[in-house]
């Protein structure tokens, strides 16, 4: 190392030990429970689904994949939360029970302003699979008391599957053709439908063929408008970066009928680079013209050895995408906290504790290693390599691995924007870390289970300020 680069390290070294006294300001039912994520009071959940947004009450609306009878995966149900802000959540009764077709898996809703299925103006219409020991079918049903309780068609399901793979069904109106457009997950590809009515489906293309990751199965697919062009959002489990679980995407052109990627087809394009981000998807309606998505934040490699007691996973902030283009000109999506996540923010603090957000400045000359550290030397080391630009995530020593050999991950993330400063926002609550980059050209998202928060913070090549939780 050169001189003047240990002078500089130095210079920005930067160690906060906050507190010698475990701050316990976040009272929660047990250590592993966010205060500020979504998690279910009780037993199992995957999926974010169906989420829409009422303008006229106004509240977000989120329905996930849930067991009712246990802590791990079982049979499928739509539960049901709401939320004025996006940070606190009230369980809803559960919103859509299995029956004779089959589990309810995941799917998305709409609002039918225009009566196209005959249920009623302004209906609330759910699509969902329903998967049974012969196959995998989507079935809907609607609702007018704003999601609480939903009818099934009495004509389900709407569209039969042909192959094993055949679900997740994302629907939008297509403002092209004016009609309804679903996406759908058909084994390692999407293939779209289009209807008038929401009950009756023809089949217009396909994609996936040669494009981007196939080392497992695609799931829960999406298609948004981002800036001039539209994004396919593709999960994939596993053949994730870091094994298991993960989200792909492609940006493309629709015409209403056919999605036409201009990525390289060998060219994975990863929405987070952490290990615990999947089934990500976007919510209908979203205000102001936004895009705004959440994800599960777990993986299927270890989901259901997480040791939380009384329920499993919770769900990441929400986050606004919005499309930019690289150093190299290519287009990519940015990953932003959405502004109601960032109003987390309090009051500016010295102590580090079980929830906090972190605003790091990093120089963009010299490469920065971040360490977050509890009394019994369990840590989180996240490195700015500003010569290979990248950051990095190492949990291999940040508490509990134990319960799965998969767990214990050193995440990877390439910096597609080489900055001056590379400013970093962490948000960390009680068992996860989402690391945000500068405007949100790269995010990574991981769970940690330190056997005591972290309580110290140190940053060489940089600084650090930490704020409060304000809930
Ligand atoms: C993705 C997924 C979906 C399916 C659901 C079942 O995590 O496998 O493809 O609809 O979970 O719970």
């Amino acid at each position: 190392m050169k001189q003047s680069t240990i002078t500089l390290s130095l210079f920005l070294f930067v160690a906060l030990t906050a507190c010698t006294v475990q701050p316990s300001r976040h009272a929660t039912d047990e250590p592993f429970r966010s205060v500020y994520h979504h998690s279910p009071a009780q037993n199992w959940m995957n999926d974010p689904n169906g989420m829409f947004y009422d303008s006229e009450a106004p509240l977000w609306h989120l329905y996930y994949q849930y067991n009712p009878h246990g802590t791990t995966w079982g049979p499928m149900h739509w539960a049901h939360a709401t939320s004025a802000d996006l940070l606190t959540w009230q369980e809803q009764p559960v919103a859509l029970y299995p029956d004779s077709l089959g589990t309810i898996f995941s799917g998305s809703c709409v609002i039918d302003r225009e009566n196209t299925a005959g249920f009623g103006e302004g209906a609330l219409v759910a699509i969902y699979t329903q998967s049974e020991v012969c196959g995998q079918h989507q079935s809907i049903a609607y609702s007018f008391d704003g999601g609480q309780t939903f009818t099934k068609y009495e004509g389900n399901p709407v569209l039969r599957g042909d192959i094993a793979d055949f679900r997740d069904p994302k629907v939008f109106r297509d403002e092209l053709t004016n009609r309804w457009v679903m996406i759908l997950a058909c084994h390692q590809e999407v293939r779209f439908y289009s209807s008038a009515d929401l009950r009756e489906w023809q089949y217009e293309s396909s994609f996936g063929a040669g494009y981007g990751a196939h080392g497992g199965v695609w799931e829960c697919p999406d298609l948004i408008k981002l800036g001039e062009k539209w994004v396919l959002l593709l999960n994939l489990n596993p053949g994730g970066p870091f094994g298991g679980s993960a989200t792909q995407y492609f940006v493309g052109n629709w015409d209403g009928h056919t999605f036409t990627c201009i990525d390289e087809p060998a060219e994975t394009k990863w929405l987070d680079y952490g290990k615990d981000h999947y089934a990500t998807v976007t919510w209908y309606n979203a205000p102001a013209g936004r895009t705004v998505a959440i994800g599960w934040m777990s993986n299927w490699m270890y989901a259901n050895q997480l040791p939380t007691v009384a329920f499993r996973s919770q769900n990441t902030i929400a986050r606004d995408l919005y499309l930019y283009r690289d150093d190299a000109g290519e287009y990519r999506v940015g990953v932003q906290p959405s502004p109601e996540s960032l109003a987390l923010k309090g009051n500016k603090t010295s102590c580090l504790g079980d929830a906090a957000v972190v605003e790091l400045s990093l120089c963009g000359e010299e490469s920065s290693v971040i360490t977050l550290s509890n009394n019994k030397g369990e840590k989180v080391v996240m490195t700015l390599d500003v010569h290979a630009q990248t950051f990095s995530m190492d949990r291999t020593a940040s508490g509990d691995c134990s319960f799965s050999l998969d767990f214990a991950a050193h995440t990877v993330a390439p910096l597609f924007v080489k900055q001056a400063v590379n400013r970093v926002t962490l948000f960390i609550d009680h068992c996860s870390i989402e690391a945000f980059g500068t405007d949100g050209t790269w995010v990574m998202t991981n769970l940690v289970f330190p056997s005591e928060p972290y309580n110290h913070i140190d940053v060489q090549g940089g600084t650090a300020e930490i704020y409060d939780i304000n809930l």
